[in-house]
């Protein structure tokens, strides 16, 4: 299967997912209405693929990939519900739609976050059965949590938020950007990796690497593409980065070397994938996917 078969597979199966998990919340009509407005129709699932990818090049079955899958997407709908919101980026357009905030309001949209938020962990914990031990459920759901938290993402957004209109060093903004995107994606993977039983630590290392590499190349690109892009593409404005006065890789080493960088940091990326030989191919497409993708 191609690459961008692959990715596209992964699209439907996690949309699927994610669809089942929203219907089966019996909750209220309007809190529900607004997880699926953020969570259903639209992002580039790549956190999703990422998970496949990963399962894939650890020789995990199929079961229960597409609710890990599903539980990480719900967590990253989560994510961008709240980063949106006025107290944060104060964004407007996501998705190529109206941000929850503006589409329902404040409230409902945080409320919408804490339960994608909550079903992710749910959806993780549930995966516990025929195919999963109750031990790789928990480890899932402590990776999952390491990331997200305050070690990780949420960290990751207080340094950001932190960091507006200021001018901040090189190993500040990395450590910004790891924890506030590399964290998640990181993840990601790690789920991927844990729903096969036996991986090797050098497997494990490997796909480490690989995760913090991509990672962070996900932000670069993100942080390139607020300059050269333009809304329509990206379904989020276009600018909003330096409206805010954002701390970004071009803004901190100009566009050239920010582009460098994710270049550097894809080859370092590949590299990693050696011991997966053929097994990678996944992985490998996305590493590409990460760093040239235009929206
Ligand atoms: C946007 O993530 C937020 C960042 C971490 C930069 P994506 O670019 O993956 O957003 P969707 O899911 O495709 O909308
Ligand atoms: C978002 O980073 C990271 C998280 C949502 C945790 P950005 O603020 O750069 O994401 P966009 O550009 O709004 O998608
Ligand atoms: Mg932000
Ligand atoms: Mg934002
Ligand atoms: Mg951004």
């Amino acid at each position: 299967m191609s690459g961008a078969m692959f990715l596209q597979r992964a699209q439907v199966r996690v949309e699927e997912s994610l669809q089942q998990a929203i219907a089966q919340c019996q909750t209220s009509p309007r809190l529900a209405e607004a997880m699926a407005y953020s969570c259903l129709g639209g992002g580039k699932r790549i956190r999703a693929a990422l998970v496949y990818a990963a399962a894939h090049a650890c020789q995990a079955g199929p079961q229960q990939l597409d609710q890990i899958a599903a539980a990480v997407e719900a967590l990253h709908a989560y994510s961008l519900i709240h980063d949106d919101l006025p107290a944060m980026d104060d964004d407007d357009l996501r998705r190529g739609k109206p941000t929850s905030h503006i589409a329902f309001d404040e409230a409902t949209a945080i409320l919408a976050g804490d339960a994608l938020h909550s079903l992710a962990f749910e959806l993780l914990a549930a995966c516990a059965g025929e195919y999963i031990s109750s031990k790789q459920a928990l480890q899932m759901v402590q990776a999952l949590g390491q990331a997200a938290g305050a070690k990780g993402m949420v960290a990751g957004q207080m340094l950001d938020m932190a960091a507006e209109r200021q001018a901040v060093e090189l190993p500040a903004l990395e450590l910004l950007h790891t924890h506030k995107t590399g964290a998640l994606i990181n993840a990601s993977i790690q789920l991927g990796a844990l729903a096969a039983g036996d991986v090797s630590q050098q497997q494990l290392t490997a796909l480490q690497t690989y995760g913090q590499a991509v990672g962070l190349a996900f932000q670069v690109q993100d942080d390139i593409l607020d300059i050269e892009s333009d809304s329509a593409t990206l379904g989020k404005l276009q600018g909003a980065d330096l409206a805010r006065g954002k701390s970004t890789y071009p803004s901190l080493l100009g566009m050239e070397a920010a582009k460098e960088l994710a270049q550097e940091l894809l080859e370092k990326a590949l590299l990693s994938l050696d011991i997966f030989a053929e097994r990678a191919v996944y992985l490998e497409y996305l590493a590409r996917l990460i760093v040239t993708r235009k929206s």
